[in-house]
């Protein structure tokens, strides 16, 4: 894939550099504490037979096990071709190849041809993008009911790590920075976009959000029925 954004290029090359470490690593220790709720979050929201988009879904584990826990299909896009070569395999060797489908791409430059989901993942993802009210707002616009994130909490300990990769990398010459960007700003677009929270919770680093349409409280919603407890956010 040829990108012309000089973020992108960086963001394709390192992102592929950690592809095969990435699939070892949930291998090896299964998921962060961030995505234990970011999944905490999906399930209260009810992701049986739903349809998933996932932006910057990486090796792809975390809606592969969405999968494996009842949703119907997925479409995985990301910046970096071998991180969609290690979902690709990963979703083979899973049985899961027939229900996924996987494209190489900024997701702002190619939302066009993404058709809608029912629920929009984007997991360590808007801290990876400069323009992130146009990356949140394209995959708000794709979003049929649930609308679910983490990205770092603003904490000075938070920016001074990120202050430190960005000069790391400086020193490898590599465009690819990561942002600090402010949740309640997130928040202002995610909520005017229809969308209510209904889950949050956080790490030392990682704040997770999980909104829903508003239309679609579990209790007005006759679609899926596996859910009670969405609407009683845990507090922050
Ligand atoms: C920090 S990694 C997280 C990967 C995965 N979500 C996980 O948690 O394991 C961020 C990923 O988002 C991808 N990414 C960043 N901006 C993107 C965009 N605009 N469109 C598609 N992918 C993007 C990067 O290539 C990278 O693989």
């Amino acid at each position: 894939m040829d990108y012309c954004c000089p973020h992108d290029i960086g963001a394709a090359r390192l992102f592929s550099r950690m592809a095969r470490w990435q699939r070892r690593r949930y291998e090896k220790h299964g998921f962060l504490e961030s995505q234990r709720q970011l999944l905490e979050g999906l399930a209260q929201a009810g992701m049986t037979g739903a349809a998933l988009l996932e932006i910057g879904c990486g090796v792809g584990y975390l809606h592969q096990h969405l999968l494996d826990q009842g949703a119907a299909r997925a479409t995985g896009i990301d910046l970096a071709e071998k991180m969609i070569g290690q979902a690709r395999e990963t979703a083979r060797a899973r049985g899961l190849a027939d229900r996924t489908d996987y494209r190489v791409g900024d997701f702002n430059e190619i939302a066009d041809s993404i058709e809608d989901a029912d629920a929009t993942i984007l997991d360590k993802v808007l801290c990876c993008y400069p323009d992130v009210e146009a990356l949140a707002k394209k995959s708000l616009a794709k979003t049929r009911r649930v609308y679910a994130y983490t990205l770092p909490r603003k904490r000075w300990w938070v920016r001074l790590g990120v202050e430190f990769m960005a000069a790391v990398l400086w020193g490898f010459r590599s465009p690819f920075r990561s942002y600090v960007h402010d949740p309640s700003v997130i928040e202002t677009w995610v909520t005017a976009g229809g969308f209510e929270k209904c889950y949050e919770n956080q790490t030392a680093v990682w704040l997770t959000q999980v909104y829903v349409r508003r239309s679609d409280r579990p209790r007005d919603r006759k679609l899926l029925g596996d859910l009670q407890r969405c609407g009683e956010a845990t507090p922050r």
